[in-house]
Parts: structure tokens; sequence; C-alpha cells
């Protein structure tokens, strides 16, 4: 059934032009970012912050099943301690906005649920219920005590000497790579939109975990939900940025075969 719903084209009447995009521009944005480790004092917009996850918001996910989740720090006594718990890097002290970034394991059945409801409303074709219905919970599912996961592997093992079949994920590790993936495409978008928007950030990892998760109370105990990276957010003070970008020969990182 799965090769069916992949392979099959659907016969559906929905039409998405693509607009003319003027690719400099875009280029512009790219090559600008850079990560800002000392900010002017200046505060940043509201609406560039929302605007920015919107657009992380936007960005590719596995199934589209929205593995992130963005917390704008705000309270002034929590960016205190969410900057002490970043280690008390400069890119975090002097930055006026801190947004984290959660990859969420589990978020996935709830957002699969709605899916469902999107596609009843939208009246979807027959193979995308049969995606999000049997192959999604299937796929994503990994059983008490990651028994689901296990016998995964071991069909998945048999099934892959004999033709094409996706190895996971089947344990919790795995999950974790999954959401990771998609809630860092989500940061790449969040970063980008803020450039284009005239502002800088930097994305950090150099934090206590631990901490941060307390810093963000109830949202960072959610079972299954882990910190991705955190975001300082605004303008590039002149001496922001400590040298000029540094990037390796392109050929040892792209190889056409
Ligand atoms: C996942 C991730 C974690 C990072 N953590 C930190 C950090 O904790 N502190 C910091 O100053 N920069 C951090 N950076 C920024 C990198 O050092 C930076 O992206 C790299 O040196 C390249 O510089 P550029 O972003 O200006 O091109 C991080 C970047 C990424 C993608």
């Amino acid at each position: 059934m799965k090769e069916d719903i992949l392979t099959k084209i659907p016969d559906i009447d929905y039409r998405e032009a693509a607009p003319e995009i003027d690719d400099k521009e875009f280029d512009k944005v790219i090559r600008s970012r850079r990560s800002v480790r000392v900010y002017r004092d200046e505060p940043v917009p509201e609406e560039v912050i929302h605007k920015a996850v919107e657009h992380a918001l936007l960005a590719p996910n596995s199934s589209n099943l929205q593995p992130w989740r963005f917390v704008w720090v705000k309270s002034p006594q929590k960016k205190k301690e969410l900057v002490r718990a970043c280690l008390g890097q400069s890119a975090a002290r002097t930055a006026p906005e801190l947004v984290v970034a959660l990859a969420r394991t589990k978020s996935w059945s709830k957002v699969q649920k709605e899916m469902i409801h999107v596609l009843k409303e939208n009246d979807a074709p027959k193979g995308a219920f049969a995606y999000y219905e049997k192959i999604v919970p299937l796929a994503y599912g990994q059983g008490p005590f990651g028994l689901k996961g296990l016998i995964k592997k071991i069909v998945i093992f048999f099934r892959g000497l004999l033709k094409p079949t996706p190895r996971g994920p089947t344990s919790q590790a795995d999950m974790r790579v999954w959401a990771h993936k998609s809630t860092a495409l989500g940061c790449e978008n969040f970063m980008l939109s803020i450039r284009a928007q005239g502002y800088d950030t930097c994305p950090m990892e150099g934090f206590d975990e631990v901490r941060v998760r307390e810093v963000l109370g109830e949202l960072g105990q959610e079972k299954g939900s882990e910190v991705c990276m955190i975001f300082s957010v605004g303008k590039r003070a002149d001496n922001g940025i400590y040298g000029p970008q540094v990037r390796m020969k392109k050929e040892d990182f792209f190889i056409v075969i």
C-alpha cells in the first residue's frame, strides 16, 4: 500500500504557480547572515520575531508532523536566567531577544490527528488519509518500552533483504534525530528571515540544557522534547562579528558522482 501512496500520482485539480524571485536579494540574505556575538542596545520590533517564527513554521518537515516549538523568552527574569544557562556568553548576554527552539519526539500523534481533520475539511485524496491513518503511526510509533520499534527493526531487516525498505525510525534515538532534523530546518528559516528583516542572530548550543529546561518551566519538562538550539536576536554591534566568514573548499564537501 505504501508503494501506491508514494508512487501513484494523484488525480487532483490543485495548481500553485511559482512566483518570480529576486535571487540577488536572496543571495544577499544568505551571505550577510553571520553569527553575531555582540549586539547594539536597540530593541527588536515584535513583528520581526513574529514574522521570523511564521517563516520558521513554513520550513519543510518530516511528514508535515511539525515536531518543533519556538519559545520566545520575553520575561526579563526568565531571560536573565536563560543568559546564565547559556553560560553567560556574550551572544546571549548582549542580545535584546532570545528564542529557544525545541525538537519534539512525541508531539507527532497530536499533529497527525489534526492533519486528518484538515484532510477531511479539504476533501483530500484517499491516499493522503491512508498515509496519516496507517503509515504515520507505523513509521513513528515505537510502542511501550520501544517494543514496537524493536519489532519494526527485525521486520525491516528481513524485508530489506528483498526490496528497498525505509530503515527507521525504530528507536527513541532515531526519533531524536528525526525531530532535530526538521527543527533545524525551521531554525535556518528563522535566522534567514531575521536577516532579511534587517536584524541578526546567533544560533547557540553552548548552554546547560538542564537549566534551560528549568527556565522554560512546563514547556521544558515536556516528555520527549529537547532543546535544539537557542537564538539570540538583535542588531549587530560594530564589533559584533569576530572575523570574515570562513568555509573550506567547496570540492571537499560537494562531490558529483
Ligand atoms: C547548532 C549550532 C550551535 C552553535 N552554538 C554556538 C554557540 O553556542 N555560541 C556561539 O557563539 N556560536 C555558536 N554557533 C555559531 C557557529 O559558531 C557559527 O555558525 C560558525 O562559526 C560559522 O559562522 P557564521 O555563522 O558567521 O557563518 C552555533 C552554530 C550552530 C549551527
